[in-house]
């Protein structure tokens, strides 16, 4: 650092300010360009101590952000620092937009008093820190052994000018490294967003797949049962009607005791009717199974109610079905969807749960319809349920059948808690 504690000559002044404004500019850092600045401040004009303050932005205050020459006790600078803009010794500085000085601050006319805890001040000067013309703060000395001379106000101008400027580099450095922490850190949040939404969709992809594959599988089951219960139930009836007709009609063929025989075939014509009642049944509950004509005619909340008590009642289980608002039709496609939804739950209930009681409750509102199926039955750990190694597609195909009506559907169980499936539906009528 050059010796300017007293620089005589006027090149010797020069040289010293060319000096410290080149230290000045090689600086980044807001705090180091303040102290550095401040410290130049002192030597350059033989002061005691000295402080820099920065207007705020509603130009009400000076915010003084360096002090140098006297270390203050306990929490003076945080309670002291914001300073109101008011025309006293060194805020008539920035105000006034000018070089202030006093050379005796004690008998100033503009003297405000100090706070306690600062050292007395007895000679001061301040210069404004201009950036444009404009004043963005101030540059305060005091304490000169002597008063501060025209010589000590044009060199502190002259240096507050370089000052000003390393100052606003320093901010527009410190704009420029927050900005760009901000947008790695935004550009660090997307990268995670989108590798989650990846990974979702991955998933979802897997899932779809799988379930394009079960539909087949279910697709091929259903006939298979059909065929099934085709097979074993009607042809059997069918075939039995048959037998029993033809048993009547050899007994009429063979017949010499009229009266006696006509007995036997009424009794046989009786039996074939009985089968026949039967096979119109059968067919009526494969039909059901199909697709539910009550949905047709009776609507959503009797039709879902029948369906419940019905299989409630197979599977040996007490049912409590209740539905609140005002039942309304919804689209065929949202009607059959949440049909389909409550036989699978009632399934998986039929199948795992063990449950005494099944509890279904359905809320019509204006714009929405929900469905709550819960049992008190053995419960289940979902996430071990959804790895879905074995390939159980119940839950999966809920999940799909209620987001695909623009639903939600949320299950909540836990290992002996039972089970709550509840669906959520919101429409436009
Ligand atoms: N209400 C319930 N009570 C107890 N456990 C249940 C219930 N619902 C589902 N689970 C458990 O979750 C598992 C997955 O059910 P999901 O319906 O997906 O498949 P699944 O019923 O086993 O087979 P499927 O593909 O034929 O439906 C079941 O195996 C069962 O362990
Ligand atoms: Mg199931």
């Amino acid at each position: 650092m050059p010796n300017f504690t007293s620089p005589t000559t006027h090149r010797d002044r020069l040289q010293a300010l060319y000096d410290l404004s080149l230290e000045l500019a090689a600086l980044r850092d807001l705090n180091e360009v303040l102290n550095t600045a401040l410290q130049h401040c002192l030597a350059l004009t033989e002061s005691e101590f000295g402080f820099i303050g920065l207007t705020t932005d509603n130009h009400k205050h000076l915010d003084i952000v360096a002090i140098h020459g006297f270390h203050p006790q306990g929490k003076f600078f945080e309670n002291t620092h914001l300073i109101p803009l008011r025309p006293n010794i060194f805020a008539r500085t920035v105000l006034e937009n000018r070089p202030t000085r006093s050379d005796d601050v004690t008998s100033d006319p503009h003297r405000v008093g100090q706070p306690a805890g600062h050292p007395p001040v007895g000679t001061f000067m301040g210069v404004p820190l201009r950036i444009r013309q404009l004043p963005i703060g101030m540059i305060g000395v005091a304490n000169r052994p002597a008063k501060y001379q025209d010589d000590h106000e044009h060199l502190l101008m002259t240096y507050a000018a370089q000052v000003a400027i390393a100052i606003q580099n320093a901010q527009l450095n410190e704009q420029l490294t927050q900005a760009k922490i901000d947008l790695e850190h935004k550009v660090a949040q997307r990268t995670y967003e989108l590798n989650e939404a990846k990974e979702a969709l991955a998933q979802k992809a897997e899932q779809l797949k799988r379930l394009l594959d079960e539909t087949m599988t279910v697709q091929e089951r259903e006939r298979q049962r059909i065929s099934h219960d085709l097979h074993d139930g009607l042809n059997q009836l069918i075939v039995g009607a048959m037998l029993e007709l033809k048993a009547g009609r050899d007994r009429l063929q063979s017949s010499n005791n009229g009266q006696a025989n006509l007995h036997k075939v009424d009794i046989a014509l009786q039996s074939v009717g009985n089968i026949l009642h039967q096979v119109e049944s059968e067919i009526r509950q494969i039909i059901f199974d199909l697709r539910p004509p009550a949905l047709d005619t009776l609507g959503l909340g009797p039709t879902l109610r029948r369906y419940a008590e019905h299989y409630a009642a197979h599977i040996g289980s007490q049912c409590y079905v209740r539905i609140f608002g005002t039942p309304q039709r919804l689209p065929p496609h949202d009607e059959i969807g949440i049909y389909r939804i409550l036989q699978e739950a009632l399934h998986n209930i039929g199948e795992h749960a063990h449950a005494q009681t099944i509890n279904i409750s359905m809320h019509f509102q204006p714009h929405s319809f929900s469905l709550e199926v819960s049992d008190d039955g053995c419960g289940f750990d979902q996430s071990v349920a959804m790895q879905g190694h074995d390939y159980h597609f119940g839950l999966i195909s809920m999940r799909e059948r209620a987001e695909s009506l623009g639903g939600k559907i949320t299950i909540q169980t836990a290992p002996n808690c039972g089970t709550r499936v509840l669906v959520c539906l919101t429409h436009h009528s």
